[in-house]
C-alpha cells in the first residue's frame, strides 16, 4: 500500500509518500522558522497563508520525488489536529480535493500519533507495546501504546510543553529563535555550578508535566544577575534580559543558565518516561517530537534506559521534527485497521 501523508498543523509544509508504512519513498519539508524568527513564534496568520502558497508545491514534488504516478497512491493521509486552525485547514483541504478527484480513501491523522509513528517508520521490526513520549513545541504528552489503534493519554503538560519552555527561555536571554537548539549549543559542556532551578510534580504517579515555574525562575534569575533591559523594542510578552554587557563573565552566566535549565527539562522527561514505564510495566520506551533531537537528552535517557533494562527507541533527528513521512505512517496503520474518514472531518485544534 502506498500512502500519501500531508502536514500543516504548524510552521512546516510537508508531504511524503511512504510504501506499507515502512518504505519512505518521499519526504518533502518547506519550514517557516525565517518567516516566524522576527516574532519569536510561529504567527498564525502567516502561518497559514505560507501553507497556501506551498501546499501544492510540495506534494507535486513529493509525489515527483517518490516516482510513484499519482493514481498509485492509495490513500491520503492528512493531519487534522491538533494544531492551528487556519494551518490545518490548508492541509485538510488538499487532501480532501485529491481523495475527491482520486477517488480516493482518506484518513484524518492525529498529528501526536503521526509523531510516535516516526519510530514505527525507521524500525523494521518495531514491536507493540511501548510508552511514548512526544516532547514538542506544543506538547508534552505521555502515551501507553498498546497497540496501533489502542493509544491512551496517560500525563500532559498543565501549561507550557517542553519546547515553549526552551523557546520562551531563549526569548528572555535575548537568544534567538526557536530556542532548543540555541540553548542545547550554549549548554554543551558547561557545568550548571550548583545552580539549580525548580523540577516540578515529579512525585510518584503524577503523569503530568508543568515547565512554567521553571521557565519563571529562569526569568526571576536572569533578572537579578543581569537586570531588564528594554524590552519594549522587542514584540512577545516576555522581557528579554539580554546581558548588557558583553564580557566573559555575562556569557559564562548565560551559558550556566542554559546547562541548569536544560539539566531540569532533561531531568523531569526521564523521570517521568520511566514512571510511566514502571508503572504499566513495559519495557519499551519512543521519545520523539522536536525536543527529541536533543543530544543531552538522548543520551540520558538511552543510558538510564540501559540501566532499567527499557528499549528506548528515538527517531533518526530529520524525523523527530515536524514531518510527512511519520503522518502517512500513522495513516498507513489505520488504513489498515479499517480506521478511514468520511470527507467531512473537521480541523481540531486539540485532540
Ligand atoms: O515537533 P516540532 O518540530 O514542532 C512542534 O510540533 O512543536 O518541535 C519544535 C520544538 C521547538 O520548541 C524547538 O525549540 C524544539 O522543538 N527543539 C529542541 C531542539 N531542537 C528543536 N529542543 C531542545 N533541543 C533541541 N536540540
Ligand atoms: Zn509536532
Amino acid at each position: 500500500m502506498i500512502t500519501l501523508g500531508i502536514e500543516t498543523s504548524c510552521d512546516e509544509t510537508a508531504a511524503a509518500v511512504v510504501l506499507e508504512g515502512k518504505k519512505t519513498l518521499s519526504n518533502v519539508v518547506v519550514s517557516q522558522i525565517e518567516l516566524h524568527r522576527e516574532y519569536g513564534g510561529v504567527v498564525p496568520e502567516l502561518a497559514s497563508r505560507k501553507h497556501i502558497e506551498c501546499i501544492s508545491l510540495v506534494i507535486s514534488k513529493a509525489i515527483k520525488d517518490a516516482r510513484v504516478k499519482i493514481g498509485e497512491l492509495d490513500a491520503i493521509c492528512v493531519t487534522s489536529g491538533p494544531g492551528l486552525i487556519g494551518a490545518l485547514l490548508v492541509g485538510i483541504g488538499a487532501a480532501k480535493g485529491l481523495a475527491m478527484a482520486l477517488k480516493k480513501p482518506i484518513c484524518a491523522v492525529n498529528h501526536l500519533h503521526g509523531h510516535l509513528f516516526a519510530a514505527v517508520l525507521e524500525n523494521e521490526s518495531f514491536q507493540f507495546p511501548f510508552i511514548g513520549m512526544v516532547v514538542s513545541g506544543g506538547h508534552t504528552t505521555l502515551f501507553d501504546v498498546q497497540s496501533p489503534v489502542e493509544i491512551e493519554v496517560i500525563g500532559k503538560t498543565r501549561d507550557d510543553a517542553a519546547g515553549e519552555a526552551y523557546d520562551k527561555v531563549a526569548k528572555l536571554l535575548g537568544l534567538g529563535y526557536p530556542g532548543g537548539a540555541i540553548i542545547e549549543e550554549l549548554a554543551r559542556g558547561v557545568s550548571d555550578d550548583g545552580l539549580r532551578f525548580p523540577r516540578a510534580l515529579l512525585e510518584n504517579g503524577n503523569f503530568d508535566f508543568s515547565f512554567s515555574g521553571l521557565k519563571s525562575a529562569v526569568l526571576r534569575h536572569s533578572e537579578k544577575v543581569f537586570g531588564v533591559s528594554d524590552y519594549r523594542k522587542r514584540p512577545g510578552s516576555f522581557r528579554p534580559i539580554v546581558p548588557s554587557k558583553t564580557s566573559t563573565e555575562d556569557r559564562m552566566e548565560v551559558r550556566r543558565i542554559a546547562a541548569a535549565f536544560q539539566a531540569a527539562v532533561i531531568e523531569t522527561l526521564a523521570t517521568k518516561l520511566f514512571m510511566a514505564t514502571r508503572s504499566r510495566d513495559v519495557s519499551r520506551a519512543v521519545v520523539c517530537g522536536g525536543v527529541a533531537a536533543n543530544q543531552a537528552l538522548r543520551e540520558r535517557i538511552v543510558s538510564q534506559g540501559k540501566n532499567l533494562g527499557i528499549e528506548v527507541i528515538f527517531p533518526s533527528v530529520g524525523l523527530c521534527s515536524d514531518n510527512a513521512a511519520m503522518i502517512a505512517a500513522r495513516g498507513y496503520s489505520l488504513v489498515k485497521a479499517g480506521k478511514l474518514d468520511s470527507l467531512d472531518f473537521a480541523a481540531r485544534s486539540r485532540w
